[in-house]
């Protein structure tokens, strides 16, 4: 990948979509980011968002190796308004985010990194979680957690958590380039696996912004989401 968009600015962002799972508890033969919603395949209408976004000057899709074909045949309309490479994906999320991440162009001063499977993302929440990446070096947007938490073992429960402080995290993440590059090196060389990117960052002892999210931002990852998220489309 050469090119880049470009803001006047001469910054550039570039957006890495995982999107190598596997979707086990989705189930069925297709991995869930190609199955339809209303108008399109999932991926193609989450990967849309930052194709159309004005901040965006790159798209890397990481895709099952099996369907790196297909990801590419069905992004093709996208490239049209920004280069958009697929890339092959590795076994855990964080995996396939780190391989994405080596595809991003040198470049690209802030990287996005947004799960495929979370079709409702907007422009507003791509440009928030930018601009406070812009400001903090890191930026995450999240939701706070709105039932009550239990701890439970074996089917009891062990204690009640104090909620007040915690927030259900979503993606978009967004971080300076250089170090997202430096957590995902770390976390790599320490064989540590991270359930979102930034815990990688956390790890190095950088402070995450966050900014609210959205409840319609939701990843789906059952049938039941599923079944949601086509009556919503
Ligand atoms: N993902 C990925 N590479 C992996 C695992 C997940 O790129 N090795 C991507 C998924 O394609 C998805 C996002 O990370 O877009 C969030 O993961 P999740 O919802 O857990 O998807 P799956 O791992 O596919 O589903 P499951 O955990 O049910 O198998
Ligand atoms: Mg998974």
């Amino acid at each position: 990948m050469t090119e880049v968009r470009r803001e006047a600015s001469g910054r550039s962002v570039a957006a890495v979509i995982p999107a190598a799972g596997s979707g086990a508890r989705m189930g069925g033969r297709t991995p869930k980011q190609f199955r339809r919603l209303a108008p399109a395949p999932i991926l193609l209408l989450t990967a849309g968002h930052f194709a159309r976004h004005p901040a965006i000057g790159s798209i890397v899709v990481v895709a099952p190796a099996t369907h790196v074909r297909r990801a590419e045949r069905l992004l093709r309309p996208l490239a049209r308004r920004v280069p958009v490479a697929v890339v092959p994906g590795g076994r855990e999320r964080q995996d396939s985010v780190r391989l994405g991440l080596a595809a991003v162009p040198a470049g690209a001063d802030v990287v996005l990194v947004h799960d495929a499977v979370r079709p409702f993302v907007t422009t507003a929440l791509i440009t928030a979680v930018i601009e406070a990446a812009r400001r903090d070096g890191a930026a995450i947007c999240a939701l706070p957690v709105k039932e009550t938490v239990k701890r439970v073992v074996d089917e009891y429960v062990e204690t009640t958590v104090d909620r007040s402080a915690l927030w259900a995290v979503q993606t978009p993440q967004a971080f300076r380039a250089d170090l997202l590059r430096e957590a995902h090196d770390k976390a790599h060389r320490d064989g540590f696996v991270g359930t979102d990117e930034a815990m990688l960052v956390e790890r190095l002892g950088h402070r995450v912004r966050v900014v609210r999210g959205l409840e319609e931002n939701i990843k789906i990852t059952t049938p039941a989401d599923l079944r949601k998220a086509r009556a919503r489309a």
